[in-house]
């Protein structure tokens, strides 16, 4: 049998984290066996990447946007390579916290032409696709305000560079990922993310749940 790739995606704010951890609990109450990882840092030196695009550079410099690009698929390749094929290759569920859909709606965002974006993902990616992407929609308008407020309460930490896009930027961003829903109705599921938690929860699960009864884990 081979695996199940599950990945989850939205704007800054949109409780991704909160619900990934709710998911990973409910793998564990099911006994079901799961990978979860993330991008960008799903590797060791993936880590080492992510500070390098996340942290803004003491000197002011800025990655240009093909730069930004070719170290968000460095750190996907390599995650490809890995992590991720060799655990759905022995057929496991793998959790992602953002994948390719967001470097096509931030670095779309920045500018980034869409066919460099089809390009690179023909190239790292090749065939593979996830199974199901959760995408937790919000008003960024109302997301902004929760990730300032998380970013004071976490003095001193330092990833904050795409946080403090201006609002225009993360509208972008989520015109971007309602595309991409729009565009592949059969992979990307939409939840709205502005419910309380436990419903966006319940909507969550029940999109992952009907994915692994058709593939046969549940
Ligand atoms: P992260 O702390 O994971 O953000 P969040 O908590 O909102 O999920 O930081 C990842 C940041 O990197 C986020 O702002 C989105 C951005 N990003 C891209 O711009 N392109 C990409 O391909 C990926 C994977 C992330």
């Amino acid at each position: 049998m081979s695996g199940v790739l599950i990945t989850l995606e939205g704007i800054e704010g949109s409780g991704k984290s909160t619900q990934m951890a709710i998911l990973a609990d409910k793998f564990s109450k099911h006994k079901l066996s799961y990978l979860c990882s993330r991008e960008p840092g799903g590797t060791q030196l993936g880590g080492e990447l992510r500070s390098l695009l996340l942290k803004p550079h003491p000197s002011g410099e800025k990655w240009r946007p093909d730069a930004e690009l070719l170290l968000f698929y460095a750190d996907r390749a390599q995650h490809l390579e890995i992590i991720i094929r060799p655990a759905l290759a022995a057929g496991n569920v793998v959790l992602l916290d953002r994948f390719e859909d967001s470097t096509r709606a931030y670095q779309g965002a920045q500018g980034v032409p869409e066919k460099t974006l089809t390009a690179l993902r023909q190239i790292v990616l090749k065939e593979l696709r996830p199974d199901l992407t959760l995408l937790l929609d919000a008003d960024p308008a109302k997301t902004l305000e929760r990730v300032n407020v998380r970013n004071c309460e976490e003095a001193g930490f330092a990833e904050t560079r795409f946080d403090q896009e201006g609002l225009d930027f993360h509208k972008s961003v989520r015109k971007g990922f309602l595309k991409i829903a729009s565009d592949e109705p059969d992979r990307v599921r939409v939840i709205r993310a502005d419910e309380n938690i436990e419903e966006v929860a319940k909507n969550v699960w029940s999109a992952v749940a009907s994915k692994l009864r058709a593939a046969g884990f549940l």
